[in-house]
């Protein structure tokens, strides 16, 4: 990029009128020998921004922000220096001159230029056909019935294309461009030894840079046909993962406003700023590039995603989610309604209204996410507890703002009904969970009927450390039938076994639990503040296991019974099997459960 001269930055500097630069950002007011205003950098209601107009510099006595008028332009339209200048160079009319560089670059820069021009008066041509050809009726009817007006027509310089194959071309070359840069500039197509024009018969969106210079197109079909648009091909000048349609238009409302819209379509952008909702782009379709939002994060942060309400944009609101992180930029979603996107909500009847409505609820991308989740979930039952949980922690974990992170924890404690430092403790990463990974990610096995009552109970002793001991005292691990269970029988009967008032197990202590029953720990905590939890359950289930205990001891000498070996002891099944009726009888007696 060839430098500008220095001479040439001190005449812009000169010719710049620093009064009529700052005038869109704050009223100015004559104050002795400068002027003084609300200070366009700070919010404040008292003036403490002053400007000296022959000086051209600027000072905020209260935020400290100086600078001279090309840092005003810089930072208020969000751009670097040479474009700042280039800006003000053509604002007053100053011809820049640049350093001396080699012939090749000169030489580039000279065609990048003349595309340039090319692809303008290409753009003028097609805006002309689309007010004044006979050929462009329908496109003109098509704009009117969609609720296009003249003024947003014209602000984005839409045009019509001609169907002929050689119009433009032959335009082009009474102007004196050659076929040559016609097809540099991604105007001209080759088929067979043939070159005719690239695009026939369609509606015409200019692209532009953040300078407003055309760069490329974006052509829309009249009906039906396919592609619905024919975008331009990558050029010198026009790069599709660069460019955010209408961000030209956008630039000084986004500042202003502080936040952005990015919307999916061509379309959205017009009808938006038809209802005077002028800080908005469009991502080319749903594939919003980091290199995109780096563009508007020149401008602001505050970037609100209001794409198609289908699973495309869902999509893209979700990758946007990464590269979020590395701009510092927030993120929100604006829910269209099933169906719609922007221009038809916008153009319908109180549309607007409706628009910022809809902006003002936006969700930030975290909250979305686990207002998602949550809304999938099944939170009646502490198996759907679980997974809800295991599909929030990276969610959570991936939240790069730490009070947005926090306030989504209590949200979900909240709703999932568990006290925050359970909440902590589930959501720690290093919590491993039971399961088997296959594919798609960890699977949960399918518990048995025993499983679960054991689960249940030592969840509830979890939850009455008080009352858990006298039965704990009198069980062993045989009444327990899984590993996980197994160690996780020992660990609760280790901290509460005999000591007849317990200790509270908390999360920390459980965090230090070693020996697979972390594995479990989640999810009995999870039961334990889910499922009616109280003491008077504690003795049923504790009969039940004794029940199960008893029944697998059966089954084991009855199936021994003619063995030759180890022959069963026949006084010792009917001693078991009397126990176990006895059991069953009190169980019915009092609690009237089923086994
Ligand atoms: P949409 O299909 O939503 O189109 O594509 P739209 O912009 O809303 O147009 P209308 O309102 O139906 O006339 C959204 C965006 O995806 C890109 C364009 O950027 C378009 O604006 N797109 C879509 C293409 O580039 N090519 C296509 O064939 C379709
Ligand atoms: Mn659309």
């Amino acid at each position: 990029m060839a430098l500008i001269r220095q001479e040439s930055i001190d005449t812009v500097i000169e010719a710049s009128d620093m009064l009529e630069l700052v005038a869109p950002y704050t009223t100015l007011k004559k104050v002795g020998g400068g002027y003084m205003g609300r200070c366009p950098f700070h919010s404040e209601k008292d003036p403490s921004f002053s400007i000296d107009t022959v000086k051209k510099v600027y000072y905020c006595f209260s935020c400290g922000a100086k600078g001279n008028v090309v840092n005003f332009v810089m930072e208020k339209e969000g751009l670097d220096f040479p474009d700042a200048i280039k800006s003000m160079a053509e604002r007053y009319g100053v011809k820049l001159q640049y350093e001396e560089s080699s012939p090749e670059e000169e030489e580039r820069r000279r065609r990048r230029e003349r595309s340039y021009s090319l692809l303008d008066q290409a753009a003028s041509y097609y805006a002309r056909v689309l007010r004044e050809s006979a050929a462009a009726a329908a496109a003109r009817e098509y704009l009117a019935e969609r609720g296009f007006k003249t003024e947003v027509i014209d602000e984005f310089r839409l045009g019509f294309s001609p169907a002929g194959g050689r119009d433009l071309l032959t335009k082009a070359a009474a102007k004196g461009y050659s076929e040559d840069e016609l097809l540099a500039a991604g105007l001209l197509r080759e088929r067979d030894g043939r070159r005719y024009d690239y695009f026939r018969g369609r509606l015409m969106f200019p692209f532009t840079d953040h300078r407003g210079r055309v760069l490329g197109f974006g052509a829309r079909v009249l009906g039906d046909g396919k592609p619905k648009y024919l975008n331009s091909p990558d050029s010198d000048v026009y790069h599709k993962k660069y460019l955010l349609f209408g961000l030209g238009n956008a630039r000084q409302a986004s500042t202003r406003e502080d936040r952005v819209y990015i919307v999916e379509g061509y379309t959205d952008v017009l009808a938006l700023h038809q209802v005077g909702i002028a800080n908005v782009v469009a991502s080319m379709g749903t594939a919003l590039t980091e290199s995109q939002l780096k563009e508007v994060s020149r401008y602001t942060k505050n970037v609100y995603l209001a794409l198609d309400a289908d699973a495309a944009g869902r999509q893209a609101m979700l990758r946007a989610l990464d590269v979020s992180k590395k701009l510092d930029l927030t993120i929100r979603l604006v829910q269209m309604p099933g169906g719609s996107d922007p221009a038809d909500l916008v153009l319908a009847e109180g549309g607007a209204e409706r628009f910022r409505e809809l902006a003002a609820e936006a969700l930030a991308l975290l909250e979305y996410q686990v207002h998602e989740t949550l809304a999938s979930a099944d939170l009646d039952t502490a198996d759907g507890k679980f997974r809800a949980l295991e599909a929030l922690k990276p969610i959570l974990a991936g939240a790069v703002n730490a009070v947005e992170r926090d306030e989504q924890s209590r949200i979900i404690a909240d709703r999932l009904r568990l006290s925050p430092e359970n909440m902590a403790y589930l959501l720690k990463p290093a919590a491993k969970v039971e399961g088997t990974v296959g594919e798609g990610g960890t699977q949960r096995r399918v518990l048995s009927q025993e499983e679960i009552a054991e689960r249940s109970f030592l969840s509830i002793c979890l939850a009455n450390p008080g009352e858990a001991g006298r039965y704990l005292q009198d069980m062993t691990e045989a009444h327990f039938t899984t590993e996980p269970n197994r160690s996780a029988f020992h660990w609760i009967k280790g901290k509460l076994g005999g000591t007849g008032n317990g200790t509270v197990i908390d999360a920390s202590s459980m965090a230090a639990a070693g020996g697979g029953v972390e594995s479990i720990l989640p999810e009995l905590l999870i039961r334990s503040e889910t499922e009616a939890n109280s003491p008077e359950a504690l003795p049923e289930l504790f009969m039940k296991l004794n029940v199960a205990e008893l029944s697998r001891r059966i089954e084991n000498l009855k199936s021994r019974l003619n063995s030759e070996e180890e022959p069963a002891d026949f006084h010792e099944l009917a001693r078991l099997e009397e126990r176990r009726r006895r059991i069953i009888e009190h169980l019915h007696s009092t609690h009237q459960g089923s086994i």
